[in-house]
């Protein structure tokens, strides 16, 4: 059996010319996760030409859902961005990845922590009801540079908690807290200084994270996780795998493509 399920594209949204989404067809065998990432991509020249990419869909969900970036000479994402409807993507059987609620010890509350399309891996986790059977409270963070960047807000405040079946949960128990570094905006400020100075917690109205309560997941760049985990090793937060649970898990938001 091939590696890859040949899916079409069913929808594509343009969020600003450097960011866009797309919906596919899902093969019913495939499974996963809420937070992995699988490899998908196009075939050019007859061979297949492939990234890593979170799964923005839930995995309950009969579509799969992808966000990216558009890097002007990267392989990929030169190409793909022109992707339209009932186009073929390639996408793997194999989805994976540490960004899994199964993979945190459990907590009261869980901080999903992203910057750029680090957001995608948590799309999916917040649309898990298991995500809010496991914690009081789910605090999303999406930090960009500008605001017509902030992919899929409407969704998060005004669908979601409108939504048939998680609505309630969502309304409950969901903060969604987007901020922005090079513009002006309700929340400002990257992630990193928003915990390091409080403001964050204070917005919020929630004590300083700590890991005796807290969880977290953390999706970014490599100079936002490499920042991130320091500030939170710390504080005394211990890095969990795919093997041993723990107080963090990390991933790189698959960019540069
Ligand atoms: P800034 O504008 O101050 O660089 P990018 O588009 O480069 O991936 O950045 C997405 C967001 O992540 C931007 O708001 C950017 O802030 C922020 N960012 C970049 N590096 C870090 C870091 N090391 N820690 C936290 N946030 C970061």
């Amino acid at each position: 059996m091939s590696a890859f399920n040949e899916e079409r594209v069913l929808s594509v949204h343009h969020w600003t010319d450097k960011l866009f989404t797309f919906t596919t067809t899902r093969d019913p065998s495939l499974r996963f996760s809420n937070g992995h990432f699988t490899m998908i991509g196009l075939r050019v020249n007859d061979k297949p030409l492939l990234r890593a990419y979170s799964i923005v869909s839930a995995n309950y969900e009969e579509h799969l859902e992808f966000l990216s970036i558009k890097v002007p000479n990267g392989p990929l994402t030169s190409r793909l961005q022109h992707i339209k409807v009932g186009d073929t993507v390639i996408v793997g059987r194999k989805p994976t990845g540490t960004l899994l609620i199964d993979y945190l010890l459990p907590g009261k509350r869980l901080y999903l922590l992203s910057t750029g399309t680090g957001l995608a891996p948590f799309m999916s986790i917040v649309r898990d009801p298991e995500t809010y059977e496991k914690f009081d409270q789910v605090i999303l963070v999406h930090g960009v540079r500008q605001v017509d960047e902030l992919a899929y807000h409407d969704l998060l405040v005004e669908h979601l908690p409108n939504h048939e079946f998680l609505g309630e949960l969502v309304t409950s128990k969901l903060r969604y807290y987007p901020t922005v570094t090079r513009e002006a905006y309700k929340n400002m400020g990257r992630v990193t200084n928003l915990i390091e100075n409080g403001k964050i917690f204070d917005d919020l109205s929630v004590p300083q994270i700590d890991p005796a309560n807290d969880r977290v997941m953390i999706c970014g760049s490599p100079a936002m996780l490499r920042d991130l985990k320091v500030m939170l090793e710390q504080r005394g937060f211990k890095e969990g795998n795919t093997s041993i649970p723990g107080d963090f898990v990390i991933e790189r938001a698959f960019a540069e493509q």
